[in-house]
């Protein structure tokens, strides 16, 4: 398959050989390089991560991939926004390469590998979606060993799975430095995410009321209220506020998501929330003070 120079303005490797070849080329220039793994339809959180890597890299590559390994078969693989060539458009000008595999080029027939992790994958959204992590850390570790890029970035919004991939990356002593993103959000505070596109207009005007909740619920914590306090009391609020239902609401520490035992934080902490607002499953966090 040769490299898609004819699509976009900007180049297409759709092929791991392809990708290799360009990242080749690079190496031999001395460039170094940066990999940002998404599932296309991207937004500025997205963009800012490619940004990110511009600073930190001569080179990005953005690859765009729905993974279907790390959806459930109740989950929206078929709905989830597949948007190449708006995605090509932001690209232009800023990253260098888009690397767009086909399911059969990620997981070719006889394909048996999965990569798994226990611990910090188990708690939050490993109880509300068992297989989910094992989906992402092997795709991210096929996607890595494809592009070794000395840098991969990836956005706090999925805090969760940022430290499931610091863990992974450092366990398996894969030569890859995981950079973290800040979470970009809307004016109202909503997290952008590629699935925000689901709400309707009514449950957009809701949405962005999480932010609000979680941050007043952090900031209570910080100044002394117990956990599981402020916990039931920003349930409550979340509810009221018409989400449909809470998957979870908790703090936990920052890096490996256990919880603390004392009612109160007694390390770095984040609070962490999922929750339904109609058919859209919203998923945010923020450190605490
Ligand atoms: O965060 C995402 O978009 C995906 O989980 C990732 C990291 C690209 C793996 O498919």
């Amino acid at each position: 398959m040769p490299l898609d120079t004819t699509s976009y303005a900007i180049p297409v490797a759709r092929s791991v050989a392809d990708l290799r070849a360009v990242v080749a080329t690079w190496r031999k220039e001395g460039l170094s390089v940066a990999l940002v793994p998404t599932m296309g339809a991207l937004h500025a959180g997205h963009l800012s991560l490619v940004d990110l890597g511009l600073t930190r890299a001569d080179r990005v590559i953005v690859s765009i991939f729905v993974n279907p390994s790390q959806f459930a078969p109740h989950e929206d693989l078929d709905a989830y926004p597949r948007t190449e060539q708006a995605d090509a458009e932001k690209l232009t000008g800023k990253a260098h390469l888009i690397f767009a595999p086909n399911a059969a080029e990620m997981y070719p027939a006889g394909f048996s590998t999965t990569v798994s992790l226990t611990g910090v994958t188990e708690p939050l959204e490993g109880e509300f979606r068992p297989t989910h992590f094992a989906g992402v850390a092997t795709v991210v570790t096929k996607l890595m060993l494809q592009a070794m890029p000395d840098i991969a970035l990836f956005g706090e919004k999925d805090w969760q799975q940022l430290q499931v991939i610091t863990r992974m990356t450092a366990d398996l002593n894969i030569p890859v430095e995981i950079v973290g993103g800040p979470i970009m959000r809307e004016d109202d505070g909503l997290a952008m995410s590629s699935r925000n596109v689901y709400l309707t207009s009514a449950e957009r005007q809701v949405a962005g009321k999480l932010n609000i909740i979680l941050r007043d619920a952090a900031a209570r914590v910080s100044s002394g209220t117990p956990i599981e306090e402020a916990m039931s009391d920003a349930r409550k609020r979340i509810l009221s506020e018409g989400f449909s239902s809470i998957d979870y609401l908790e703090i936990r520490h920052a890096a490996t998501l256990a919880p603390f035992e004392a009612g109160h934080p007694d390390g770095p902490a984040r609070i962490l929330v999922a929750t339904k607002l109609g058919r859209t499953r919203l998923i945010d966090n923020m450190p605490l003070a």
